[in-house]
């Protein structure tokens, strides 16, 4: 399945960009796709006519069109956990009938959904009150995608927020309760406890620490505490009245969560108004996904480049480089969407993968990067394909001025990782410069940029609660494409549980209630030394 894409790899690895360019004038409009507002660019990239008829015929290799439609309609396709994949349901504001087993999740959903809002509504009216009045601070203690999510689109909705303060706790480090509780009054905060399951240690042992802050000026804790979770029977054991529980089903992934009671906090913040603006343009997006024809298909397109980037050519790492200050935190929400889900080493049916995984996903907005890691995209050893995404309009109506000098740093870097800088160029600039001989030829080397460097470029019209919501699940997307390509289950996540087992059976040794025999040799080390230094 995958010789035919790696032949090519290996015949055009070094085949100019640019040349591309030189023979076919209209390489822009063949190698870039519009829809529902956003344009995606992958024309700086090596992919022409025959590498995409090869990258399409892995969609169909994969059965693609058949796989996309039983994830939209709630097949267990979750198949080592057996469960649907359903956060697309979240979103479908029409109601139209999602079945798992025989029942429709849509009234649950559009029920939940109801009742955030009222809660929402009630708190941000300052009719839900703490004990000492309005609630002005909301602290949501999560961890994974039951806070990576909601912390992105809080720092990305700056513009909307309108509500309480809302501050985000994830670490098991009490560094961060600790600082994040600090100047706060319990009187008048709500805190919400976000977790699927209800077990994770660092949710748990955050939200005992936040009831116990609590509890030294607050007569009823209990009042004061929400909780979003799957797990309605430990939520009650916890103590949190069944009127500020707001449930989801397993078909909803951790990493996928943020569309429903996970982004709770988000509504309370920015209102739900905008949080259904954010729903509204994840929903055009899987609508776009479901119906549009693979080569015109946004997420299928953006796949299909990270899998030339990464299983054909053997690029390890990609880059996701926002020119929009406010996606400050969405590379390291896509780092746990991408690697969380395709992170795996196994076929669906427990065979090796013959391919590399899903690559390592990294990044930071731009222009910061420019100014930090940029160095080595442009002329380190290793090519990092690069993801650069834009807004064509700023919110900020008084610094247009600010904004074309960001847009002309993104559209720069891209234009310079694909032109690169030849040695006969650096060599006429030094020479400008007054270099000669071996000095000349010295200092020109440093100057080089190799260039051929492949990028692509999104972008969409303003950062607003809607066309966030299509960047989101264009990305989700793409992520279940790959998935389905590389023929390996996106939705679980065994990789995270060998640590989390060990953690908790060395939790008693360090605190001496146990021997730290049967370790190995650097862990038992490493014990001694802690424990010594105590
Ligand atoms: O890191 C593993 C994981 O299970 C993630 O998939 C999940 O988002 C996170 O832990 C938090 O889980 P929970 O919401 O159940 O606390």
């Amino acid at each position: 399945m995958w010789e035919k894409l790696t032949s090519l790899a290996d015949s055009l690895r070094d085949r100019p960009i640019l040349s591309l360019f030189n023979d076919d004038p209209a390489r822009f409009d063949s190698f870039s796709a519009r829809a529902e507002g956003l344009l995606f660019d992958y024309s700086k990239t090596n992919i022409d006519a025959d590498v995409m008829a090869a990258l399409l015929e892995l969609c169909e290799n994969a059965d693609l069109t058949n796989k996309r439609a039983a994830m939209f309609e709630g097949e267990k396709i979750n198949d080592t956990e057996g469960r649907a994949v359903l956060h697309t349901a979240l979103r479908n504001l029409d109601a139209t009938p999602v079945m798992v087993d025989g029942t429709d999740v849509m009234p649950g959903v559009l029920d939940t959904l109801a009742r955030m809002q009222a809660f929402a509504e009630d708190l941000r009216a300052g009719r839900f009150t703490g004990q000492g009045g309005a609630i002005t601070d909301v602290v949501n203690i999560g961890i994974g995608g039951s806070d990576l999510g909601p912390v992105m689109l809080d720092i990305a909705l700056g513009p909307y927020r309108d509500g309480p303060r809302v501050h985000y706790v994830s670490n098991v480090d009490g560094a961060h309760i600790h600082d994040t509780l600090q100047g706060l009054d319990p009187t008048t905060t709500l805190v919400i406890v976000a977790s699927k399951t209800f077990t994770t240690i660092e949710t748990m042992t955050n939200a005992e620490t936040a009831r116990a802050w609590m509890a030294e000026t607050v007569s009823d804790t209990g009042a004061q505490f929400a909780a979003l979770s799957s797990n309605l029977e430990k939520t009650t054991a916890w103590g949190i009245d069944p009127s500020r529980v707001f449930g989801f089903e397993d078909w909803v992934g951790g990493r996928y969560s943020l569309w429903g009671p996970i982004g709770l906090s988000v509504m309370l913040a920015t209102g739900p108004a905008t949080f259904r603006d954010l729903l509204s343009g994840a929903q055009a997006m899987d609508h776009h996904f479901r119906d549009a024809p693979f080569p015109e298909n946004l997420p299928v397109l953006l796949a299909l480049t990270g899998i030339w980037h990464n299983q054909g050519l053997g690029y390890a790492t990609r880059a996701v480089l926002p020119y929009e200050q406010r996606l400050l935190r969405l590379p390291a929400y896509l780092q746990q969407l991408e690697m969380e889900s395709n992170g795996k080493r196994v076929s669906m049916d427990g065979s090796d993968l013959p391919v590399n995984s899903g690559p390592v996903v990294w990044g930071e907005p731009g222009t910061n990067g420019q100014h930090a890691f940029y160095q080595l995209i442009h002329q380190g050893t290793r090519v990092v394909p690069c993801e650069f995404m834009a807004g064509i309009q700023g919110h900020e109506a008084d610094l247009t001025h600010q904004h074309d000098l960001l847009l002309a740093n993104c559209l720069a870097q891209s234009e310079a990782l694909m032109l690169g800088r030849s040695l006969e160029e650096a060599t006429a600039l030094m020479a400008d410069k007054g270099f000669t001989g071996d000095e000349l030829m010295r200092q020109a080397a440093h100057r080089v940029f190799p260039g051929n460097r492949p990028s692509t470029t999104l972008l969409y019209p303003k950062l607003t609660p809607y066309v966030l919501g299509q960047i989101i699940a264009l990305y989700e997307h793409r992520v279940f494409v790959e998935g389905v390509i590389l023929g390996i289950n996106s939705f679980d996540q065994w990789g995270v549980e060998l640590g989390k087992e060990l953690a908790l059976k060395l939790a008693p040794i360090l605190s001496g209630d146990e021997p730290a025999d049967a370790k190995d040799g650097s862990t038992a080390g490493l014990i001694a030394a802690i424990q010594a230094a105590r």
